[in-house]
Formats: structure tokens, C-alpha cells, sequence
């Protein structure tokens, strides 16, 4: 037996961490065993990421990003997804290899990016929460703090029309990915989500 392998995709200010924590519950309620996670991860790979997200001086540039996800990632898979869904317990990520297919695209060659990715873990579903970029921006506004080196309109509406062209390929490819409006209630946007699970 094996675990399933839930994944959330969106723009910075979607709303995929609160969808990820509801999602996590509705599952626990039905006796599941779930793990939440996230990328960029928290750990060593995961950190150096942070820095550059954050702009800082010294940090690795931008263009160096897809290997540093990539190398992130593989430890996420090493270290916790995969011995997660080996014990039957559920993973839900906020972002996975979308977010690098879709973000990073934006500064190297999109089959680079591929490639780098092409050998991970498929997930069992993929749920992608859509939310005009006007919308996000406005989150992030009211959210405050430091800015992220994506959160910008033009960035933003760059990253969606990436991310709307390489799920609609995975899918062509047989991943299993469901769009959700993202720019409703949060109750209704879990109700949504959970439809989704339900019927993968
Ligand atoms: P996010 O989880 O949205 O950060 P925070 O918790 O600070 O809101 O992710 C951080 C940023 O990293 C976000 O702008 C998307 C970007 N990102 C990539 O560019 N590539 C990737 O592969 C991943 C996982 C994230």
C-alpha cells in the first residue's frame, strides 16, 4: 500500500498554504495519516533558495534557481515524501515541480527546466488554484513583508500563462491535474478541492 501524492499549485498570493492545511484536515477526519509539506523546503538546498527569494546580496543569482529547486527537491523526495507515502500516509505539497516549470522558465529555456524535472515523482493529483493576477497582487499587498523577487504584475501574469501552458502539456501526458477557482471564499474553494480528491 502506498500513500497518495497531493500537490498545490498557484501564483504567490493563491491561497495554496491555507487550501493545503484545510485539505490536510478533511483528510485526517477521514483517518488518514497526512504529512504537509512545502517547496522550496526547509531544508539546507531549501534555505539558500529563501535568500535569493529574498533578494539578498551574496546569494546565488536567479539564473542558477533551477538547479538549486531540482537539488531541492530531490532531497524533499528523499528525506520525506517518498518514505511518507512508503508507510501509506498521504503528502500534500505546496508546490512541487510546476512552480519550476512554470516560475524558472521565465529566466532559462523552459526544456532545460524539463529536463532537470523529468525524472521526479509523478503526483497523484495536482490541483492548481487560479486567481486573476490582480487578485494576488492585492494579497500580497495586504499580507506586508518582504517582497519576493516574483511578486511583481508582469512577472506574475508571465508565470501564469507558463503555468497554464506546462499543466495543460503534463496533462496531454496523462498527469491528473484540476483547476479550481481560487477567487471565491475559502470555504468554497475547499469545497472544490475536495471535489477534486475526491473524484481522483
Ligand atoms: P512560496 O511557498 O509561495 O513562498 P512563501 O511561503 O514565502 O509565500 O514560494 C516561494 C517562491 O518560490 C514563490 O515565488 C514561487 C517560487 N518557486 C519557484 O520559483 N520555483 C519552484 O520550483 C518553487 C517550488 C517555488
Amino acid at each position: 500500500m502506498s500513500g497518495r501524492f497531493f500537490v498545490l499549485e498557484g501564483l504567490d498570493g493563491a491561497g495554496t498554504t491555507t487550501q493545503a492545511a484545510r485539505l490536510a484536515a478533511h483528510l485526517r477526519e477521514h483517518g488518514r495519516e497526512v504529512i504537509e509539506t512545502h517547496e522550496p523546503t526547509d531544508g539546507p538546498v531549501g534555505r539558500l533558495i529563501r535568500q535569493a527569494l529574498r533578494g539578498e546580496e551574496g546569494a546565488v543569482d536567479r539564473q542558477t534557481l533551477p538547479w538549486m529547486f531540482a537539488a531541492d527537491r530531490a532531497d524533499h523526495l528523499t528525506r520525506l515524501v517518498e518514505p511518507t507515502l512508503a508507510r501509506d500516509a498521504d503528502v500534500i505539497s505546496d508546490r512541487y515541480l510546476h512552480s519550476s516549470l512554470a516560475y524558472q522558465s521565465l529566466d532559462r529555456p523552459l526544456d532545460l527546466v524539463y529536463s532537470l524535472n523529468a525524472d521526479f515523482r509523478v503526483p497523484d493529483l495536482t490541483i492548481f488554484v487560479r486567481v486573476p493576477v490582480d487578485v494576488c497582487l492585492a494579497r500580497i499587498e495586504a499580507r506586508g513583508g518582504v517582497r519576493e523577487i516574483f511578486e511583481k504584475r508582469e512577472q506574475l501574469a508571465a508565470i501564469l500563462e507558463q503555468y497554464l501552458l506546462v499543466l495543460d502539456r503534463l496533462e496531454a501526458r496523462g498527469d491528473s491535474i484540476a483547476y479550481v477557482n481560487g477567487d471565491a471564499p475559502v470555504d468554497e474553494v475547499e469545497a472544490a478541492i475536495r471535489a477534486a480528491v475526491a473524484g481522483a
